[in-house]
């Protein structure tokens, strides 16, 4: 973990009192030497004399001119700035606001409050730490991600300093709203509105686009409709010419080259690192009395999932063994889903050595991020559920911190999951949930409402990372007379095909 000292302040002060200490060296300095020529040296001045040429035996009219050399390399923002557009509320606030129309099955205004952290978490049980714990909503990254960048300590009001644009438009929200029953005009509408407004903007022409960014909260595959048929899902805003020319930041990413996934938001948002660490500690301590645990429904109407099979196996490990080796938290729908409850979650995960994490609707989970929060050791069963995925937050060697075993192979029962986790000797199992407890830090979002920042690297500060790296990348390649257009935004078939890690 890494403790991050307030660069801006921190500088400034320094350049300036830096700068303070020089001038009165110099001012010394040259009073000395005009005594030298009277040939009047005090003991004091003696003294200053001795101090400045053992420090530094410089002429004194050289010292201005390096001090301000010096702090004009400084500039702690300097490749870092980022510029937030000042969008019209409908692609933002407005969503929001209309919180009821959302998502068509859940009301999700509950979870609007706190800048979209959701409200505090009643633990009565004493199962997570004191503080900092929300009812965080999994498709509500968007308001999280913007508030956490008010707080970004490079921002700039002058477009032409900043290194990239960040598009604060709810991409998510909007498609959310129209993902059922609605024709595809009306899901297309804003989105195409979006394109239009941004590439209407004097800073789209200096890279047309490829220095801005867009956050996604709903996974990539909603906003990638091929054919304006109103049978087909989502809405087309990432295939739009415009978008092609950015970079799309979001919980899970399709194989197209200008998306890059993030975590999704999980339910602990501290922000210093005392909370982070005391955390990290009490899941190193745990002591987990289930080898394995699936929280999740089966879809019993995809023949392709095999969650099915693995609820099967989760119930023949518990009645095969005289320990409990598996827990199961079968979701339901209704009032008493306790998958809803945050307590019930990290509870289960923080009793289990392994947490089995296969593909839902899509190829990622939530869930993924709850059990790292809980120092349990995720099983894959799809490369797209992660490796290919959380690149900038997840080791790529991943055999050190999960398990992977192939989806084919729970199919055709082939493997027995208990029989196989139980064969990963206790070394290295530890070694796994070390480098998990490790990952905490920089998978969570840290609570944009406290004053001042965040003492630690979070999701937030990871994701800038890469996007001003993709995009420093993409500005070398344009300087030296590149097309920008190679490779930005691709269909690669390989995007998704398990990474090798010998
Ligand atoms: C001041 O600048 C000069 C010329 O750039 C350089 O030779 C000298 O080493 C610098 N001195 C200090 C103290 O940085
Ligand atoms: C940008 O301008 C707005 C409105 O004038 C101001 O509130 C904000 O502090 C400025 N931000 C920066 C980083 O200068
Ligand atoms: C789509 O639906 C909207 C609102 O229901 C309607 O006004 C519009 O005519 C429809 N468009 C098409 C092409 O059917
Ligand atoms: C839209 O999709 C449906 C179902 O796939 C198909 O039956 C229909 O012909 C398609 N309509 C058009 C205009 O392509
Ligand atoms: C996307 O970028 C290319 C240059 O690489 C430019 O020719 C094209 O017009 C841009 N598209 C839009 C919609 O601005
Ligand atoms: C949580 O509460 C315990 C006891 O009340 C206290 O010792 C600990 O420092 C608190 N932790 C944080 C992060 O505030
Ligand atoms: C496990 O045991 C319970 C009761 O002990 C039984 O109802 C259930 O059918 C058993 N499951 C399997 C998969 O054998
Ligand atoms: C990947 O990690 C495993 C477990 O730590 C280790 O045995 C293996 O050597 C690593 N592979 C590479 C290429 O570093």
């Amino acid at each position: 973990m890494e403790k991050k000292p307030n660069l801006i302040k921190k500088a400034n002060g320094q350049s300036m009192s830096t700068f303070i200490f020089f001038f009165l060296i110099c001012f010394i300095v040259l009073l000395l030497h005009f005594f030298d020529f009277g040939g009047a040296k005090s003991g004091v001045s003696s003294l200053f004399i001795s101090y400045y040429h053992s420090q530094d035996d410089v002429p004194a009219r050289s010292c201005v001119l390096n001090v301000t050399d010096e702090s004009s390399n400084v500039d702690p923002c300097s490749g870092r700035y980022i510029y937030v557009h000042n969008l019209p509320q409908r692609f933002n606030d407005d969503l929001l606001k209309n919180c009821r129309a959302i998502a068509k099955w859940n009301d999700v205004c509950w979870f609007v409050s706190n800048s979209g952290l959701g409200p505090k978490v009643e633990d009565p049980r004493g199962i997570l730490s004191n503080g900092s714990w929300y009812s965080t909503y999994q498709f509500f990254l968007e308001p999280i991600f913007r508030a956490r960048m008010k707080q970004y300590r490079c921002l700039t009001n002058d477009s032409s300093l900043a290194s990239a644009i960040y598009v604060p438009f709810y991409a998510g929200l909007d498609v959310g709203r129209h993902l059922w029953g609605y024709n595809v005009s009306v899901r297309d509408a804003l989105a195409h509105e979006l394109a239009q407004w941004v590439s209407a903007r004097p800073e789209w022409k200096r890279m047309w686009g490829r220095d801005h960014f867009v956050v996604g909260g709903r996974i990539s595959w909603d906003y990638r409709r091929n054919i304006d048929n109103d049978s087909e899902w989502g809405n087309n805003f990432m295939n739009l010419p415009e978008s092609k020319n950015m970079t799309l930041l979001s919980i899970e990413s399709t194989l197209w080259t200008n998306e890059f996934a993030i975590p999704y938001p999980t339910y602990f948002h501290p922000s210093t690192i005392l909370e982070v660490s005391q955390w990290q500690e009490r899941m190193r301590n745990q002591n987990r009395k289930y080898l394995f645990s699936f929280v999740g429904a089966p879809r019993p109407k995809s023949k392709e999932s095999i969650r099915s099979n693995l609820v099967e196996q989760c119930s023949q490990a518990s009645n095969s063994s005289s320990t409990d080796t598996c827990f199961l938290l079968a979701c339901r729908s209704g009032k008493n889903n306790k998958c809803n409850d945050p307590c019930e979650i990290i509870r289960v995960f923080q009793n289990s050595v392994f947490c089995l994490q296969p593909p839902g609707d899509s190829h990622t989970r939530r869930s993924t991020f709850d059990s790292i929060l809980a120092g349990c050791i995720p099983v894959f069963f799809h490369p797209g559920s992660a490796y290919v995925q959380y690149l900038w937050y997840f080791p790529s060697n991943y055999t050190k911190y999960s398990v992977y075993i192939p989806e084919e192979d729970v199919r055709s029962r082939r493997v027995n999951i208990g029989h196989r986790l139980m064969s990963i000797s206790s070394i290295e199992v530890e070694a796994m949930r070390e480098e998990v407890i490790g990952m905490i830090p920089r998978i969570v979002y840290a609570n944009p409402r406290n004053d001042g920042l965040p003492e630690f690297e979070d999701a937030f500060d990871v994701a800038i990372k890469g996007v001003l790296g993709r995009i420093e990348a993409i500005r070398r390649r344009i300087s030296q007379g590149e097309d920008p257009s190679v490779g930005f935004s691709d269909w690669d078939s390989r995007k998704f095909d398990l990474p090798s890690v010998v």
